[in-house]
């Protein structure tokens, strides 16, 4: 039977029968160094229960390299020493492996099946393409069906019949140990006769599947919480699954899903090295946060309020900040930290180059234990994400996070052949987290966490964001990859959001104030009342006078920046009747003001009507649009009040922009037929009312200071 898992008792009795069978099986492999790819091996040979062996270890390696074509062959000499201790087991089998681009998608018992089934005393993997010789060719036997050449990254035989097949290998380090493997087998006395071998491929991959030249062959099929890598061509499904030559990336998605068991909601039940708890640990590690403010950025201030208020402590944080926009955190909580150093605009260093000069200050810096890299358009509003992101244990690893609403986020599934964003199957899934857990991909980009072990060992190239023409993001990521590191994204929490940076216009003093297209959910938190919900459900609106609505609408700094914008336009009406605007009939009483399309903020008034003062007038006054809206300025010395009138409108909102008592006195509205006066309007509430007849109304006098509002004339 298939040693296959689903449920706790199987999985039990595959552990038994797995060690029972492991008694005569050992895997061997080659590894010189500990690379991430080496203990996703081990891990998935653990998983299983293989007895593994390593040759090989701390050596140096003289096997060649991506670059040099063959090579391999000091991996026949390690295999040929280490035979010499098992040459007399009769009984046991080896099965030779790669390891840093291998994972086992299925254990021992099912392994010992198909070789026995396969009636050979060894079994070598076989590939699409012929290498390293390709004029050997025509002296392969012909394959009916299956997968004709012989690959040297996966055999297993018996023991003393793989001592024989190594026994006469006298080769250098760096000669091709699969051109050596390729030449015994093409032999046929010595596939046969000679040393006996009986030696064949597995030509339809029932037990190695070499991913080169056969991605498409390769489906994940889930069923439940399994997942198995099945190959669709043969109808089988492989043991062993070997990411060879260009498919490195394709073995690290696969790799997401197996060996572990899944669950969509939770991710991997059997996940990676476990996590590590910050607490208990009395010096939590120090971490380098560099900042890249590389463009003009909506919602700096925000975002450096985020800063200061993630939930660690700012003694254990240095920062560093690349920017082309001073904003006051500098000078106001430098202090705080651990330390901070700013290359500013004058100091014209480009984005690779400042990236490099951040990481780098974090690698040189033996204390440094975390490098934390955050780009300004992220909206990080998960306060635990350095804890978080620490706990999971990995050399690079990125919080998910994505546009709102939308399938832009800061990782790729998948590369094209050019190395460009290419959606992988579970790409949607990931970002809309209905698949959750840790996912090695191949990019990622906007906010990441490095470890600084990992820069002064594999990534202590100091200029890893330049390469070629690629931006410095891909050139970095394509660095991490091309040094065997792996990239982790987590979407195990919520982390957060990225905002558009499209449409983001500069000519304004307040450029934020004119976001509420592109990025309306932080306009929303900056600029709308924290009670405006309230209001919204029907709580905490007041009515002073009869049918006059008042409610929590902006925040002081919405408030503050209108005001602001407008004094920075400058250009009040003068107040009286010769007013274009009164002529054109829709003011029935002169003001000193400002219309908000003066300032090219009328679309996103109305937009701002639409969206916040609409689902309440629909409560209360269904179905209307705004006609006009603009700014009033009320000044003892120019215009302290307004005589009585009716709006030329169905009904009015009136916002108050500043504080009575404070920024002004006097002032307030009266209603003169309910002799209703309202003589403290609080800053960020508006006032709503009908505009006709019924409301007569008038402005009460300003009697110091300057008293600001905002009215809009709303009509069916
Ligand atoms: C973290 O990962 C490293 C390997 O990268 C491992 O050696 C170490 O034991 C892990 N630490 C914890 C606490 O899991
Ligand atoms: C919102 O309402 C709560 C409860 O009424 C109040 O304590 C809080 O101060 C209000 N927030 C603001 C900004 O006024
Ligand atoms: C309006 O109310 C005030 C007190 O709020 C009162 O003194 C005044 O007489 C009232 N005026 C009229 C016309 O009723």
């Amino acid at each position: 039977f298939y040693c296959w898992i689903h449920n706790q008792l199987e999985l039990m009795m595959c552990l038994l029968c797995s060690l029972l069978h492991a008694e005569n099986l050992l895997v061997l492999t080659v590894a010189t160094k500990q690379t991430e790819g080496f203990r996703r091996f081990r891990r998935s040979a653990q998983f299983f229960n293989y007895k593994i062996q390593v040759l090989g270890l701390d050596e140096e390696w003289k096997g060649g390299d991506d670059k040099k074509p063959a090579g391999g062959g000091q991996k026949v000499r390690l295999l040929k020493s280490a035979l010499k201790q098992h040459a007399d087991k009769e009984d046991l089998i080896i099965l030779f492996t790669e390891s840093y681009d291998v994972l086992f998608a299925s254990g021992p018992t099912e392994l010992l099946k198909k070789f026995k089934q396969a009636k050979s005393k060894v079994v070598f993997s076989a590939e699409n393409y012929i290498y390293p010789d390709r004029k050997l060719e025509a002296k392969y036997p012909p394959v009916r069906d299956g997968k004709r050449f012989l690959g040297s990254g996966g055999f297993i035989g018996y023991a003393p019949n793989l001592k024989k097949l190594v026994e006469e290998w006298k080769g250098k380090d760096d000669d091709s140990d699969q051109l050596f493997y390729t030449k015994i087998f093409l032999d046929p006395e010595k596939r046969v006769c000679v040393v006996k071998l009986f030696l064949c491929l597995d030509h339809r991959s029932r037990i190695f599947q070499n991913l080169n030249g056969a991605l498409d062959e390769v489906v994940l099929k889930f069923e439940n919480a399994r997942v198995r890598a099945r190959n669709l061509l043969y109808d089988t499904l492989p043991v062993i699954i070997h990411g060879n030559g260009p498919t490195k990336l394709q073995l690290n998605y696969l790799g997401n899903y197996i060996p572990q068991i899944w669950t969509f909601e939770t991710g991997c039940t059997v996940c990676d090295e476990g996590l590590r708890s910050l607490t208990g640990i009395k010096a939590l590690p120090m971490i380098l946060i560099g900042i890249f403010i590389e463009q003009p950025t909506p919602f700096l201030s925000q975002f450096f309020l985020r800063l200061r208020n993630l939930h660690y402590p700012k003694q254990r944080i240095q920062i560093f900040i690349h920017n082309h926009v001073m904003d006051s955190f500098v000078n106001e909580h430098s202090k705080e930290y651990l330390a901070m150093k700013v290359i500013g605009p004058d100091d014209e260093m480009e984005n690779a180059e400042a990236r490099n000069l951040g990481m780098d200050l974090c690698r040189k810096d033996p204390d440094c234990d975390y490098y934390f890299s955050l780009d300004a358009e992220v909206v990080l509003k998960n306060t635990e994400t350095l804890r978080i992101l620490i706990e999971q244990n990995k050399s690079v690893i990125a919080p998910l996070v994505s546009r709102h609403e939308k399938l832009w986020s800061n990782f790729w599934g998948a590369l094209s052949p050019d190395g460009y964003y290419a959606r992988s199957e579970d790409y949607v899934d990931i970002v809309q987290r209905r698949r959750v857990g840790l996912w090695n991909v191949p990019y990622i980009s906007s906010v990441y966490m490095v470890k600084g072990k990992v820069l002064r060992s594999e990534l202590d190239e100091g200029d890893l964001f330049h390469g070629g023409k690629l931006d410095a993001d891909m050139a970095f990521c394509h660095n991490v990859r091309n040094q065997g590191v792996f990239m982790y994204l987590t979407n195990r929490h919520q982390f957060g959001h990225i905002l558009s940076l499209e449409n983001y216009q500069t000519s304004h003093l307040h450029n934020d104030l004119w976001q509420i297209f592109s990025n309306p959910e932080d306009w929303r938190e900056k600029y709308i009342h924290e009670n405006y919900t309230a209001a919204l459900k029907g709580k905490l609106v007041e009515m002073p006078c009869p049918d006059v609505y008042w409610f929590p609408i902006f925040t002081d700094t919405a408030c503050d920046e209108l005001v602001e914008e407008m004094e920075h336009y400058g250009k009040w009406s003068t107040g009286d009747n010769t007013d274009s605007r009164i002529q054109g009939g829709y003011e029935n009483v002169p003001t000193i003001d400002i219309h908000m399309n003066q300032i090219g903020f009328e679309r996103e008034w109305y937009k701002f009507l639409l969206d916040y003062i609409a689902p309440i007038t629909e409560k209360l006054y269904p179905g209307y649009y705004t006609k006009v809206a603009f700014v009033v300025r009320y000044k003892p010395d120019e215009q302290p009040s307004l005589m009585p009138h009716h709006d030329a409108s169905t009904f009015t909102i009136n916002i108050a922009l500043n504080r009575v008592g404070i920024d002004y006195e006097g002032g307030g509205c009266r209603f003169l037929r309910y002799n209703c006066s309202i003589r403290a309007p609080r800053k960020g509430w508006t006032l709503m009312h009908p505009g006709r007849l019924t409301h007569y109304h008038e402005g009460l006098p300003t009697t110091k200071g300057t008293r600001y509002i905002a009215v809009s004339f709303i009509d069916p």
